[in-house]
């Protein structure tokens, strides 16, 4: 499974990478509004960073907007994978897009049927939102596990894109399920890294070491 970093935060994103575990870049435009920088320039940023996929939001709703906007992203840096809502004005554009050769993450995906679409309509990712449907009590990885079996069953070759992760668990069992790409938080990164065992296994190596003699 690729794990992509989701933050538009270009400190983040520079630890993450330097860790070399990152393989790509989601952002959206909350995220991107966290950083009070201009969408444009935190996006340079990023490029100059990673080198892999960068998903980059339109704001746009409808099919002559996004498809304005997506164009203008898609030719800022060949990384650039434009994220588009999963609506029907959405789908149209995704379906253009995809024949002239721009990549797509199809985002906020609640459904298997809105996923089926999406891959229908030639999208590069689908980013169903599993922290959001754990938030109303619903099962966001049931959805996961609906889209990987869907894609699987008719060689359908959008890849399934787990956001809305909340916690290292969201990652193990996206894993498990077979997912393509988990698009990780920088928090969450590092919880994924660290183990109690280590750290106290890690301190007595330490304390030891200071036991040895001198050569
Ligand atoms: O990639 C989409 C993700 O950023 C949404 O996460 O935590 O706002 O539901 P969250």
């Amino acid at each position: 499974m690729q794990i992509f970093i989701d933050s538009a935060d270009i400190e983040e994103i520079r630890d993450a990478a330097a860790m070399g575990v990152i393989d790509g870049v989601t952002t959206n435009p909350s995220l991107v509004a966290k950083t009070g920088r201009p969408f444009k320039d935190v996006l340079v940023d990023i490029c100059e960073v990673v080198d892999g996929p960068i998903s980059a939001e339109v704001v746009s709703t409808d099919y002559d907007g996004i498809l304005g906007e997506a164009r203008e992203l898609a030719k800022m840096h060949d990384n650039i994978v434009v994220k588009v809502p999963l609506i029907a004005e959405g789908l149209k554009a995704v379906r253009t897009l995809s024949g002239e050769g721009i990549r797509t993450n199809v985002t906020l995906c609640f459904s298997p049927t809105q996923g089926l679409l999406a891959a229908k309509a030639g999208a590069t990712y689908v980013s169903p939102f599993i922290g959001r449907i754990d938030d109303i009590s619903g099962n966001g990885m049931e959805l996961v596990e609906q889209l990987v079996t869907i894609y699987r069953n008719y060689g359908l070759e959008t890849r399934v894109l787990v956001a809305s992760i909340r916690h290292p668990v969201h990652v193990v069992q996206a894993s498990l399920i077979g997912a393509d790409v988990a698009t990780v938080p920088h928090k969450v990164i590092h919880q994924l890294a660290r183990h109690p065992l280590t750290d106290i296994g890690l301190e007595r190596f330490l304390a030891d070491a200071k036991k040895i003699p001198p050569s």
